[in-house]
């Protein structure tokens, strides 16, 4: 611990208000050093993002690349350079052009639909800083999902998640609630569950997982880590016969190919794999249960 003679006594307000104690001689250089804003990453005050635009899903014809350059900050995201964009838009060419075309609602990581490709890889884009993917003044290429149907520019139909999660029944059963069984959770449950339940439904995990878009009907991680969660919940775990059954069937849990890009890519950490190895081993238990018992 510090001796008590060693601490230099604070400055009073009025001192520090008149600046009495400032050694006048000091070059003004190293003064103006102290306040210069920080270097921009690559010397660079603009940005430029390079996107791919489409006017309408079903106008593959009006496919293109655009660039644009938006004045850098500190702390910039994606989705602050897309809204600088929306409020002027001209390309870098000097065109006046259509806004782009993207979603965000939240912008603080809950609603998932900010979810694009930014230099390739599934991302939530107000989460995205322009520092990290463009940290040597480079382009910043930005995409929409390519598992998805297009609408416009950055913008994808996820409906087929939702499609997804009504096939397995990811809800619970109100009505279930009145029935005599134990409601009881036990910590583990609640602490798995909770894990489970932070998806967004952002839609990153199907993008990157070679098994799941058009070409196949694969439900995907998201709607099978569904199944592992409510199987957990004292009440939802009544109908985890129905839903098991459905995560069995066409599309189901046999379609995984254990690539496992999406526990890499999923914003929330969630232990998808982990999900997906439990709803394989209820379904095992499930089946050998008919097989036996009939
Ligand atoms: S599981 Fe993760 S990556 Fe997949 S939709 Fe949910 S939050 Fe997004
Ligand atoms: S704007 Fe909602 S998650 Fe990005």
């Amino acid at each position: 611990m510090a001796d008590e003679d060693d601490i230099e006594p604070e400055e009073s307000e009025e001192e520090a208000a008149t600046g009495d104690d400032v050694d006048a001689s000091e070059p003004a250089r190293e003064k103006s050093k102290e306040t210069a804003p920080a270097p921009m990453p690559g010397g660079s005050e603009l940005v430029t993002l390079k996107i791919r635009r489409q006017d309408e899903g079903a106008r593959p014809e009006s496919k293109r690349w655009e660039e644009f350059e938006v004045p850098r900050s500190p702390g910039m995201t994606v989705v602050t350079a897309l809204n600088a964009i929306r409020r002027a838009p001209k390309n870098k060419a000097g065109t006046d052009v259509a806004p782009v075309a993207f979603e965000a609602t939240c912008l603080e990581e809950v609603c998932g639909g900010c979810t694009m490709l930014v230099n390739g890889k599934p991302r939530l884009a107000c989460a995205t800083l322009i520092d990290e993917v463009s940290p040597k003044a480079q382009a910043v290429v930005l995409q929409p999902l390519s598992s998805f149907l297009l609408v416009r520019d950055l913008v994808v139909d996820r409906s087929r998640m939702q499609e997804s999660l009504r096939k397995v029944e990811a809800w619970v059963a109100i009505d279930a609630a009145s029935s005599d069984e134990p409601t009881r959770q036990s910590q583990t449950d609640q602490r798995v569950a909770y894990e489970r339940s932070q998806c967004i439904d952002c839609g990153a995990c199907l993008e990157a997982c070679p098994q799941f878009g058009p070409h196949s009907d694969f439900i995907g991680a998201a709607a099978l880590n569904e199944v592992e969660r409510l199987g957990r919940h004292p009440v939802g775990g009544l109908s985890n016969g129905r839903r098991l059954d459905a995560a069995m069937g066409p599309g189901g849990i046999s379609g995984c190919g254990k690539a496992q890009n999406c526990v890499e890519v999923c914003p929330r950490k969630i232990p998808l794999t982990e999900s997906i190895a439990a709803v394989g081993r209820s379904a095992t238990r499930r089946l050998l249960k008919d097989w036996i018992f009939g």
